[in-house]
């Protein structure tokens, strides 16, 4: 497509203007680098072998999908890999290929594209923070500085025990419990700044928070009152046109 001269100054200054209004810092996992580049722990030869435990799960799940379709395969089996390992070197992606016999490259797709994937090393406790529109509404701002101020560290940084890594991600899909976090596999919403704290210093203790809402709702239920459906359903053959 031809642009004028004018037409590319103009976006290119929206690019820009997009760009100063927010700006995520890198991801530990999919949102950073896409390039892999080979260190002492990420390699070709790192070792990576499924467990017989996973390599049934990993038959298990293949066999759920059509003959000749096993890439259909790659999300669950990467995540399979992941539980293993923690986290995703090349050679468990490399693994990952093998099993389904499709090119490597087309696992690195995968692994790059979705957040859930990390291909660096990551904590004990993974903290993916929600940034998107409607937890920032409700102020998830608060909630990234209380986590990074309790735990002393930045947006894709782990603290030095090695017990937390922080990420900050796109919407989870519970924006109606925002502002809301996910730690590992459980989420945790409502939040205010007292709230993580306190679950940030039970994960410390060795306990597990009980996930889910933190300001008395039991799921994502209306705060107040109902504010609609209020009355009882009228029942079947309601606003039916005798004439049809
Ligand atoms: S915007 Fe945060 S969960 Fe959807």
């Amino acid at each position: 497509m031809f642009l004028s001269r004018t037409a590319r100054a103009a976006l290119s200054c929206t690019a820009q203007q997009v760009r100063s209004l927010h700006q995520s810092a890198v991801c530990a996992g999919a949102g950073g680098i896409f390039v892999h580049r080979d260190t002492p722990d990420n390699n070709p030869d790192t070792p990576f072998e499924f467990t017989p435990e996973n390599l049934k799960r990993v038959e298990a799940i293949i066999n759920n999908y059509p003959v000749g379709h096993k890439a259909g395969a790659t999300i669950p089996v990467l995540d399979v890999a992941q539980r293993q390992h923690g986290w995703l070197p090349i050679s468990a992606m490399n693994k990952v290929a093998e099993v389904l016999e499709i090119p490597p490259m087309r696992v690195y797709e995968v692994a790059t594209f979705y957040t859930m994937f990390m291909r660096k090393p990551v904590g004990k406790y993974h903290i993916q923070i929600c940034t998107t529109t409607p937890c920032m509404l409700c102020d998830s701002d608060s909630i990234l500085e209380a986590i990074q101020k309790k735990l002393g560290i930045k947006v894709g940084e782990s603290t030095p025990d090695k017990l937390f890594t922080l990420s900050e991600v796109e919407c989870l899909g519970a924006c109606v419990n925002a502002p809301m976090v996910q730690i590992n596999d459980n989420y945790y919403e409502d939040l205010l700044p007292a709230d993580i704290e306190q679950i940030i210093d039970e994960l410390k203790a060795g306990k597990v928070p009980p996930p889910g809402p933190r300001n008395g709702r039991f799921s994502c239920e209306p705060k107040g009152e109902l504010t609609s459906l209020t009355e009882p359903p009228p029942g079947p053959g309601f606003g039916v046109r005798p004439d049809l």
